[in-house]
């Protein structure tokens, strides 16, 4: 992506605090959040603290509320761990990549005439700050860490935030509403729910 007119944010902080000024204005140019989050070098010792591992499944741990407009998530992908296909709930989505690898695959929507596998339109790996974006309207998509040796870290911006959407089995095309919880909050693991999510953490 072209960079050259992009503010570059010189920390994680400073990236925090350019998003909260964008997302003042309810008009959001997708290319600009896509290359200042693009433009953020990746820097471990500034996300560590939030970057909570689980030997099972992947993270979600929520660094910043974005004052109610979006939500900061960095996410956490051990060896293979992956996401099940999903929707993003009528927000904007952007993944950007703090460490590692992630393969993202994209999916179109099934309708009442899919019968079988859902239909595939693209596979992407994605690396060394690189930031994806997609919404509904582009289709569906599911994240997995292809490497078998290395976690992978990512930092995604979901606006507005969401706590439910719809993921979809890949033979059927059938769907289910999940709960998205939160592994930690600001660095702090979550206190432990006796309701178990069906989705995540
Ligand atoms: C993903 O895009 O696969 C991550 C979904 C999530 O926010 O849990």
């Amino acid at each position: 992506m072209e960079q050259t007119d992009v503010m570059k944010p010189e920390t994680l902080d400073d990236l925090i605090h350019v998003l909260h000024k964008i997302f003042e204005s309810d008009n959001i140019n997708v290319e600009e959040v896509q290359a200042i989050m693009e433009a953020y070098e990746s820097n471990p010792q500034e996300w560590m603290r939030f970057a909570k591992f689980d030997q099972f499944r992947y993270t979600r741990n929520l660094v910043d509320e974005g004052n109610g407009k979006f939500n900061l998530i960095i996410l956490c992908w051990g060896e293979g761990h992956g996401s099940s296909i999903h929707d993003h709930t009528n927000s904007h989505c952007f993944m950007k990549m703090l460490q590692g690898k992630l393969k993202e695959t994209r999916f179109e929507w099934p309708n009442d005439k899919t019968r079988g596998d859902m239909v595939q339109t693209s596979e992407k790996i994605l690396e060394d700050n690189m930031c994806a974006y997609i919404n509904d309207s582009m289709g569906l998509h599911r994240v997995e860490n292809p490497s078998h040796t290395e976690g992978s870290v990512s930092l995604h911006l979901y606006s507005p935030p969401f706590d439910f959407c719809q993921t979809f089995d890949q033979r059927t095309g059938h769907k289910n509403t999940v709960k998205m919880t939160f592994w930690s909050k600001f660095g702090e693991r979550t206190p432990f729910e006796t309701k178990v999510s069906q989705e995540n953490n």
